[in-house]
């Protein structure tokens, strides 16, 4: 259709990078002048990201996010923030009450301005041939992040980047059929447990190819599990990070 489009048809996370092969400062700085020229809620500007490259303090990083590898391996690791701390500077400046950070709202507000963020991030990186993969699992232990990048009251850390040059790229993860997820005038929940036994088995094939048949589990079960117990670490230690920085919503 057009270069964009066939970029954005095209991506796929990527979890091993050349080693020793280092993103420039100037490519990273491109990345975020992308990410930060786009929408965000009432230009609020409710994002901050933290660029890592010190390789003790992405080991650390990488353990706390759940022992994931490849936030070591690659030269740059990214820490998007959903941030109010300007919000509030804003709020003293002109004598106002600063009462967002009591409403769930600001988790909404922030979390949509880190994920749009995010998505143009790495839209930006492949233009440029590099590989990423966005890491919510920093918020198995968010703590960690507040203290070791210092970060304010306001500031909570959604989701990091990993950023580096493809040492493989893996086959494109399929998606569910669009009649799922694009719905027309009004949303069908009838046909949505029909897909999902479709989409079971196209999943569960595409595993079996891509962990030469060590894994072929399918869709609902990742999800189901992930679900239940699959999030324990996430209740236990969100919140309370997300509470101590401020963010006091009922
Ligand atoms: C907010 C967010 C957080 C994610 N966190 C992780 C993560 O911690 N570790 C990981 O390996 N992949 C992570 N991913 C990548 C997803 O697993 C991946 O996007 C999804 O399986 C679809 O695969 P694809 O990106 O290759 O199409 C995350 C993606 C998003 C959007």
């Amino acid at each position: 259709m057009n270069e964009t489009i066939e970029l954005l048809k095209n991506h796929r996370s990527v979890r091993a990078f050349k080693l020793g092969r280092d993103v420039n400062e100037a490519q990273v700085e491109a990345i975020i002048k992308a990410a930060m020229a786009a929408p965000n809620w009432i230009n609020g500007q409710q994002v901050s990201v933290i660029e890592v490259r010190d390789s003790k303090k992405k080991s650390t990083l990488a353990n706390a996010a759940g022992n994931q590898r490849w936030v070591e391996e690659a030269p740059v690791f990214l820490v998007f923030c959903i941030d109010f701390y300007r919000a509030k500077l804003a709020a003293e400046k002109n004598g106002t009450q600063f009462q967002i950070v009591e409403d769930l709202e600001a988790l909404i507000i922030g979390s949509t301005d880190v994920g749009i963020a995010l998505g143009s991030a790495v839209i930006a990186a492949e233009s440029m041939g590099l590989g990423t993969v966005p890491i919510g699992g920093i918020r198995r232990n968010p703590q960690t992040f507040v203290e070791l990048l210092d970060l304010p009251e306001y500031v909570f850390p959604v989701s990091g980047l990993v950023i580096g040059h493809p040492k493989t790229i893996p086959d494109q993860k399929p998606r569910m059929p669009l009649k799922a997820t694009h719905q027309k005038e009004q949303y069908n929940a009838n046909i949505q447990r029909e897909v999902i036994d479709q989409y079971d088995q196209t999943i569960s094939t595409y595993m079996t190819e891509r962990t030469s048949g060590q894994d072929s589990s399918n869709w609902s079960s990742k999800i189901a599990n992930f679900y239940d117990a699959g999030f324990d670490q996430y209740s236990k230690n969100s919140s309370p990070t997300i509470k101590n920085q401020g963010f006091h919503y009922k």
